[in-house]
């Protein structure tokens, strides 16, 4: 440990905290790790990582043997600490409002903890004003007041899974305190590892930056699949379209398909709005837009089986992709899933392959076997190389539907239709 460092305590060790305990660990820090599920507290301690990433094993097997992490579910264990780093989930309730139950039940289980002068800093992605709120909280709990007796930040998290501990060295990050002694404590502490710039502002700043970054992807892939929409309607390839256009020096249309998915882009955009009073709805109807693409792909499909006389009732589908990404397992609010159940209730069969995914086909030829339709809702890298004409073969039926503009031209002998592809 290094000589006079603080101790760290980081709440929540799933995809963002179990990284930041272990980068914190390894620079040198003192971290205890604070997780309420006592099977991820074991696992941890005995130096197995819960969750799937590279380079974890290696990483965490370091932090471990070097005695710098512990996991704990002992409120006890954390008692007194320098500091207090957040990382718990935010997810949205059913109807779409941002759950915010976990994030104050650890700031809570902080507050018993803390000593005068801790810092406290919220990664976790929250609603514009909510660090504020929680250093409201914590006054009213302790009797402490925030920015003399505590300092709170937030430090919101940029990584994407799948390069966690490339980005949480290289990305630049944003420290917004609710003090600018707050934002400075913060920012000293993340040099340990963070090698990206650093830029200070507010809480509320930060927070909506965060959820900035995330709604501006949203809503400029709401605008593909509206350009794409139109473009069934005008007979044209959209994908040509889009191509065109962004040879403009100053134009970059991003790419339609089947939907959006992951942990982030669904949710964020949703806690940007909430607790605003009124807005022009922009946002808001982008988020319907891109839920409606499953649909959308419905669709496309329910008219080729028409188009061929085959009865819904009597299809099998044949669903490639199950991750929410091309090259990835993560089916976290997976448009391919929406898909799944909005037409499982109305076909024969609905098979899945997914090379990443278990519990789908052993492989494609399995699970288009006999099928009377092929719907591609994942751009995997192993679906490029897919022989059609050799697999339409297998196929009872051959209907090609691709919501991820995998297949460039469409194979011989196939019923052809894609997301944006109003050419066929
Ligand atoms: N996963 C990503 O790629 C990513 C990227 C950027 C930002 N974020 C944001 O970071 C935050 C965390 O995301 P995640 O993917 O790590 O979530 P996660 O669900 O993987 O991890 C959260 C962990 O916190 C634990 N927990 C919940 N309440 C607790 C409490 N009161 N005390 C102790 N532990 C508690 C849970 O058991 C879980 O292990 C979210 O706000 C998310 O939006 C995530």
């Amino acid at each position: 440990m290094k000589n006079g460092a603080e101790e760290i305590v980081v709440i929540g060790l799933g995809y963002i905290g179990l990284p930041t305990a272990i980068m914190f660990a390894n620079s040198g820090y003192r971290v205890m790790g604070y997780e309420i599920r006592e099977e991820v507290v074991e696992k941890i301690n005995s130096g197995k990582a819960h969750i799937v990433e590279p380079e974890i094993d290696e990483l965490l097997t370091e932090a471990i043997k070097s005695g710098n992490l512990r996991a704990t579910s002992n409120p006890e264990d954390i008692a007194g600490k320098d500091v207090y780093i957040i990382c718990v989930q935010t997810p949205l309730k059913e109807d779409k409002t941002p759950d915010l139950s976990y994030l104050e039940k650890a700031v809570k289980t902080v507050a018993k903890a803390m000593k005068p002068g801790s810092l406290i800093v919220i990664e976790s992605t929250v609603p514009p004003l909510t660090t504020v709120r929680m250093a409201r909280l914590i006054e009213e709990l302790t009797g402490f007041k925030a920015g003399e007796d505590f300092y709170m930040v937030h430090a919101p998290e940029r990584v994407m899974p799948g390069r966690i501990f490339k980005e949480l060295v290289y990305n630049s990050r944003i420290f917004g305190g609710i003090t600018p002694e707050s934002a400075e404590k913060a920012e000293k502490l993340y040099r340990a590892f963070v090698k990206g710039q650093t830029f200070k502002t507010s809480s509320t700043v930060s927070e909506v930056v965060k959820l900035m970054e995330n709604t501006f992807r949203d809503v400029n892939i709401a605008l593909a699949n509206e350009f794409a929409f139109l473009a069934h309607q005008y007979g044209i390839n959209v994908f040509e379209a889009i191509e065109l256009a962004n040879t403009h020096p100053r134009v970059k249309i991003h790419a339609p398909g089947i939907g959006v998915g992951g942990h982030c882009l669904p949710k964020d955009p949703h806690l940007l709005i909430w607790p605003a009073k009124e807005g022009f709805g922009l946002i808001k109807l982008a988020r319907e837009i891109n839920d409606s693409m499953p649909l959308f792909t419905k669709d496309l499909l329910f008219s080729a089986l028409k188009e061929l006389n085959v009865p819904p009732e009597d299809a099998v589908i044949a669903v490639l992709g199950l991750a929410y990404k091309g090259d990835s397992d993560d089916t976290r609010n997976s448009p391919a899933l929406a898909f799944i159940e909005e037409v499982e209730g109305d076909v024969k069969e609905v098979r899945t392959y997914d090379p990443f995914v278990p519990g789908t086909s052993g492989s494609v030829e399995e699970a288009v076997e006999n099928a009377d339709a092929v719907v591609i809702a994942t751009d995997h890298s192993e679906f490029k190389n897919i022989d059609w004409e050799r697999l339409g073969k297998l196929m009872r039926t051959r209907i090609l539907i691709d919501g991820r503009h995998v297949v460039e031209n469409p194979p011989r002998g196939f019923l052809f239709k894609g997301v944006g592809r109003g050419e066929y």
